[in-house]
C-alpha cells in the first residue's frame, strides 16, 4: 500500500540506481511516480536495478548515465529530458562520493573531486531542475547531506565541507523559490548500510555502530521514508530544513 499518491508526478533521482538513491527510486515508483534514475558510470548496477523492478514499475523508470560534476553533461541530460517529459515535479539529489584522507596528506585531486561531485554536481542539477519548476510554480527538491557536515570527522574534511556546503545552498535556494510553491530541503542520513561504507571492516562497523544512540546502522528504506515525507502533501510548509535520519548520532 503506497504511503501517498504521486501518480502523474515526474521525478529525477541522481545516484538513483544504487544505495540510498535506489531506495528513493523504489519508493517513488511504489507511490506511482515516473522516475528518471541517473548514475555515474556503473551500467551493470543500473541494469540490475532495472531488472529487479516489478514489470509495471519498470515501465515508469528509465536510467541515464552522466557525471553530475560536468555541467555540459547535466545540461545535455536536461535537454533530452525536455524532449520526453512535459514537466519536472521532483528532484532528489543523492549522487555523492567520498575519498577520505587526513588534511595533511589529502591530495588536491581528492579535495577537488569530492567538492565537484557532491557540491558542484548538486548545484548543476538543482539549477536546471528549479528553472523548470519555476515555470510551473511548483516542485519539490531534496538534497542528501550528511551529519559529517555538522560534526566533522577524521579523514573527511573534503566530504564534510561538501555536505555542509549543501545545507547552505539548500537554505538559500529555499528562500529564493518559496514564493513560487517550491520547497527545498535536506535529508541527513547517519551510518546507512550501503556500498558507500562497504570497505569498512566488521570491527570498524561495530565501533561506528556503538557511537550511534540507536546502536545500529540505518537501512536505506528508513532514509527513503523521510525523503517521501518531504516530497508529499504533509510537508507543504516545510522548506529550508534538514531532516536528520541518523539514529540520534
Ligand atoms: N551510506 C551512508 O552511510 C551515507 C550517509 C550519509 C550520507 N550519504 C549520502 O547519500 C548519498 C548516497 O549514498 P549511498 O550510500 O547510496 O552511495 P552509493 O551506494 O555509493 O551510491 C552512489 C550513487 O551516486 C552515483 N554517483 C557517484 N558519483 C557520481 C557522479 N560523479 N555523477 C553521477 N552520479 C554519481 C553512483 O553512480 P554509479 O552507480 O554509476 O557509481 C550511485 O548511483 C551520497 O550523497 C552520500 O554522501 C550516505
Amino acid at each position: 500500500m503506497p504511503l501517498q499518491d504521486l501518480s502523474n508526478q515526474i521525478a529525477i533521482v541522481t545516484g538513483g540506481t544504487r544505495g540510498i538513491g535506489g531506495a528513493v527510486t523504489r519508493a517513488l515508483l511504489a507511490c506511482g511516480a515516473t522516475v528518471v534514475a541517473t548514475y555515474g558510470g556503473n551500467a551493470a548496477a543500473a541494469e540490475a536495478f532495472l531488472a529487479s523492478l516489478p514489470d509495471e514499475e519498470r515501465q515508469r523508470c528509465t536510467t541515464r548515465a552522466f557525471d553530475v560534476a560536468d555541467n555540459q553533461a547535466v545540461e545535455a541530460f536536461f535537454q533530452e529530458f525536455d524532449a520526453k517529459y512535459e514537466q519536472l515535479d521532483i528532484l532528489v539529489n543523492c549522487a555523492g562520493i567520498r575519498q577520505d584522507g587526513v588534511v595533511a596528506m589529502l591530495p588536491e585531486e581528492s579535495w577537488r573531486r569530492v567538492l565537484s561531485v557532491n557540491l558542484d554536481g548538486a548545484f548543476h542539477v538543482a539549477k536546471q531542475a528549479v528553472l523548470r519548476m519555476l515555470r510551473k510554480r511548483s516542485g519539490r527538491v531534496v538534497f542528501i547531506t550528511s551529519p559529517m557536515g555538522r560534526l566533522g570527522w577524521n579523514g573527511q574534511a573534503n566530504y564534510a565541507a561538501s555536505k555542509a556546503g549543501l545545507v547552505g545552498m539548500c537554505r538559500s535556494l529555499a528562500k529564493e523559490v518559496a514564493r513560487r510553491g517550491i520547497t527545498v530541503n535536506c535529508v541527513s542520513p547517519g551510518f546507512i548500510d550501503t556500498e558507500f561504507i562497504g570497505e569498512l571492516s566488521e570491527e570498524q562497523k561495530k565501533e561506528y555502530a556503538s557511537l550511534v544512540p540507536c546502536r545500529r546502522f540505518g537501512r536505506v528504506e528508513e532514509v527513503a521514508d523521510g525523503v517521501l515525507y518531504l516530497l508529499g502533501p504533509l510537508a507543504g510548509y516545510v522548506t529550508g530544513s534538514v531532516l536528520e535520519i541518523s539514529g540520534g548520532l
